[in-house]
């Protein structure tokens, strides 16, 4: 195995699953598919030798702590890592804020990233750029990976305005330009920011745009973040599954995926991870 796999495999598991015992459990399984690994069962053997997709793992809030100790107690905090779901926006540290949970918060508790802009987010809970730019900023001041998520409507992608939201969406950036490198360092560097294309038509719908499609649009972003002078691996998701991962995993400027559905069955994230892998 080497150090060069840059490439990302994240599951939001969204209000998934009622009990914590059964979040627990699936950070469980995905641990023992970790450690059952062989390179013999690649048939691949260049696969083999490559290290692992960076994993992250996003349960709610509620579930963070036994997913936590679940991976801790298998050993696997190397290999998998937390995300928070969502953060506050309008303090980074502490307050009078009922029900939220801060930046520091999640610092404090070992988790060091967070998805940020998550079109459910958007379209239910009303995050407009303004406090997605507040949550970003809270993450950066206490040190957490952005997940920042961007993705067109099915009446936008139909009127071929998918280049035109996204740049929008992008432009929330532009104010961390200084937070944010502006080129890959070295292979065991850390981005501050992953930028995930979710176009919302393909989120839960077994749905996805072409994959030159996808190649188009990762095209278009890293363009975008390049003349804003900020460097993110450039992250699909929408109906990602065991079926289709492997040939996303092939699509130029696809450095990895964030997943759903797929997500919440250890079997079905375990092929994803391999995809990538
Ligand atoms: P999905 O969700 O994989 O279930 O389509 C992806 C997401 O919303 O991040």
């Amino acid at each position: 195995m080497n150090a060069t796999n840059s490439k990302w495999v994240i599951a939001n598991w969204k209000m998934n699953p009622v009990s914590q015992k059964a979040a627990a459990n699936l950070a469980y399984e995905i641990g023992v598919h970790l450690a059952s690994f062989s390179p013999d069962r690649f048939i691949n053997q260049e696969l083999a030798k490559q290290n692992w997709a960076h994993i992250i793992l996003a349960p709610s809030f509620i579930h963070l702590l036994a997913v936590q100790q679940q991976i801790a107690s298998q050993n696997m905090q190397p290999l998998l890592k937390l995300a928070a779901q969502n953060i506050c926006g309008q303090q980074a540290e502490k307050g009078a804020f009922t029900g939220e949970v801060s930046a520091a918060q999640l610092a404090e508790m070992g988790i060091g990233a967070v998805i940020v802009g998550h079109s459910e987010r958007r379209q239910y809970f009303a995050e407009n750029d303004d406090l997605l730019a507040k949550k970003i900023a809270n993450a950066f001041a206490y040190d957490l990976q952005v997940i920042f998520c961007i993705g067109e409507s099915h009446e936008q992608y139909l009127a071929k305005q998918t280049f035109a939201v996204l740049a929008k969406q992008l432009e929330v950036l532009a104010q961390f330009t200084l937070n944010i490198p502006k080129t890959n360092q070295t292979s065991n560097f850390t981005p501050k920011l992953l930028v995930a294309y979710e176009p919302i038509w393909a989120i839960g719908t077994g749905l996805t745009p072409t994959l030159f499609e996808i190649e188009q649009v990762h095209n278009f972003i890293s363009e975008t973040l390049s003349a804003m002078q900020v460097y993110a691996p450039i992250l699909y998701g929408g109906s990602v599954n065991a079926k289709n991962a492997a040939e996303l995993a092939t699509v130029p400027l696809v450095d990895g995926v964030l997943v759903g559905g797929a997500a919440l069955d250890a079997d079905s994230f375990w092929q994803i991870i391999v995809a990538f892998s």
